[in-house]
């Protein structure tokens, strides 16, 4: 987290899982370490819950997230959230995260699939380019297959409603490892994986670190790199390959 306290950013996306079985005492360390982030971002650090900070009913039920995370908290009922940045981008979240206990599955039913697909809608109307953000992969590289237990359910709604809106990128963790598709189904949508913010590997893609890239006006991402943080502390940035457009 200090390693990402010393970036220089214009905004920070978080995608989730701060917390391993969102256990208050979790929450509680989790809130100290983001602390400094977001005295540095304000509310240009945007974070949603993953399927770890909703693991049991009971974090559910006394809303551990919200209390302890409160600049992300959604206000009640809602699902889908939107913060606008400068003139001309906007931040769409999702929240899919449910309490699957043993699973680690997360769930787009009906209604966040028709919250998410209005809120694309207004702001689609607005011009802004859309960094569409969601802790779920819907699209998984060859050799990073997902398992059923671990997978969004319904994902291929949420492609859907990709491939309807033309978000620029979007945005998720969930699995461990960092990587940038593109997905058939939505050609024009970049999806990247950050990977652990804060885990162990011998392979860099999947040790603590991060993704970085810049904004066009245009809605073109460039200049995407993987950071990892090395064994002895440096930093090791590594420009990421962006797989051209495919037709569609
Ligand atoms: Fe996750």
């Amino acid at each position: 987290m200090e390693r990402i306290a010393a970036e220089d950013a214009d905004m920070v996306l978080f995608s989730g899982d701060m917390t391993t079985m969102s256990l208050e005492g979790e929450f509680r360390d989790a809130a100290k370490a983001f602390a400094p982030l977001y005295e540095k971002w304000g509310e240009r650090l945007v974070a949603i819950a993953g399927n770890h900070d909703r693991y049991s009913p009971r974090s559910v039920r006394q809303q551990y997230f919200e209390k302890h995370f409160p600049q992300a908290a959604l206000p009640e009922g809602r699902r889908v959230f939107s913060r606008q940045f400068g003139d001309h981008v906007a931040v769409v979240g999702l929240d899919a995260s449910r309490p699957f206990m043993v699973r680690s599955n997360g769930l787009l039913d009906k209604d966040l699939e028709r919250e998410l697909d209005h809120e694309l809608e207004v702001i689609g109307e607005t011009g802004r380019q859309v960094l569409l953000m969601g802790h779920f992969p819907y699209s998984y590289p060859g050799q990073h297959p997902g398992k059923w237990h671990h997978r969004l359910l319904r994902e291929g709604t949420l492609a859907g409603l990709i491939a309807r809106h033309q978000p620029a990128a979007y945005l998720h963790g969930h699995k461990h490892v960092r990587w940038c598709l593109r997905d058939a189904r939505t050609p024009q949508t970049l999806c990247l994986n950050c990977g652990p913010a804060g885990m162990s590997s011998s392979c860099p893609d999947s040790h603590a670190g991060w993704l970085t890239f810049e904004l066009s006006q245009g809605g073109a991402l460039t200049g995407i790199t993987k950071v990892s943080l090395l064994p002895e502390g440096d930093l090791q940035r590594e420009a990421v390959t962006i797989p051209p457009q495919l037709p569609g």
